[in-house]
C-alpha cells in the first residue's frame, strides 16, 4: 500500500451563510426523501456535511492538491461534490443508485452548481478482483459497496487517474476496499478523503515509493 496519512490543518470556523443555507435544504430534501422511501435498502447514509466542508475548504485554502478536480465515489446526494465546488474545486460524483442521481441532479440545478452526476460504478472495469480481494481479507460483516464494475469513467470523459481528489463514505469494515482502489486506480500524489465513524475524516495521499524516497 503506497498511502500516506495526511495531517489536516484545523480550520473550523462558522459556516458561510450560503452554504448554511444549501445545508439546511439539503437535511429538509433527505429528510423528505427518506419518509418516501421507508423500506430504502440501499448503502446510502449521509455523512455530517459540516465536518466534510471544512475538511474540503482546509484541504483547498493548503493547496494541498495537484490540481482542482475532485470526484465523489458513492456520492447519494451529491452534496460532498457540490460543497466541493463551492470551496473552488471541478466536481462530479458517480453514484449506482439512479433515484439518488436524480436528487443529486436536482439539487445542483436548483442551487446553480455544474457538479456533474453520473449513473453508475465508481470502481471501474478490471479492477473487480481488486474489491473482492480486499473484501476477502477483511472480512467485512455485510457488504454495501456494490463490487461490479462499469464504464462511468467513460461516460464523464475521464479516467480515475484523473482526479486530484476522491472523497468516499465506506461503511464500517469497507475502508481497507476503498483505500486499495485508490492505491490501484488514483494518480501518484492524488488525496484520498474519506469520512468514518464518529463524525471524524481521515486524509491521505497517494505516493509511489519512488516519490516517498524524495
Ligand atoms: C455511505 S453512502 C455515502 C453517500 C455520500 N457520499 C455522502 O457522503 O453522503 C455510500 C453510497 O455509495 C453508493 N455505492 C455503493 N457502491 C457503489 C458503487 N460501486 N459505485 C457507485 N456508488 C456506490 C451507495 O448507493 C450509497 O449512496
Amino acid at each position: 500500500m503506497a498511502l500516506v496519512e495526511l495531517q489536516l490543518p484545523e480550520t473550523r470556523q462558522p459556516l458561510p451563510c450560503d452554504v448554511a443555507s444549501f445545508l439546511a435544504d439539503v437535511d429538509a430534501r433527505i429528510d423528505c426523501f427518506m419518509r418516501s422511501h421507508p423500506t430504502w435498502g440501499s448503502g446510502f447514509v449521509p455523512s455530517n456535511f459540516e465536518t466534510v466542508y471544512h475538511a474540503l475548504q482546509a484541504i483547498s485554502e493548503s493547496n494541498l492538491t495537484t490540481g482542482r478536480h475532485l470526484c465523489e465515489w458513492g456520492s447519494g446526494f451529491g452534496v460532498v461534490a457540490m460543497l466541493a465546488e463551492m470551496v473552488g474545486f471541478r466536481s462530479c460524483g458517480i453514484e449506482i443508485d439512479q433515484d439518488l442521481v436524480d436528487e443529486a441532479r436536482d439539487l445542483a440545478g436548483e442551487f446553480a452548481l455544474e457538479a456533474e452526476f453520473i449513473h453508475g460504478s465508481f470502481i471501474p472495469r478490471g479492477s473487480e478482483s481488486c474489491a473482492e480481494e480486499a473484501y476477502a481479507d477483511n472480512d467485512a460483516g455485510v457488504v454495501w459497496l456494490v463490487t461490479e464494475t462499469d464504464d462511468a469513467y467513460e461516460e464523464l470523459g475521464l479516467e480515475p487517474d484523473d482526479f486530484d481528489i476522491v472523497f468516499a463514505y465506506p461503511w464500517p469494515g469497507e475502508e481497507d476496499v476503498i483505500d486499495r482502489l485508490f492505491d490501484r486506480c488514483a494518480s501518484d500524489g492524488a488525496l484520498l478523503l474519506t469520512y468514518g465513524q464518529c463524525n471524524s475524516v481521515r486524509l491521505q495521499r497517494k505516493r509511489s515509493k519512488r516519490l516517498r524516497s524524495v
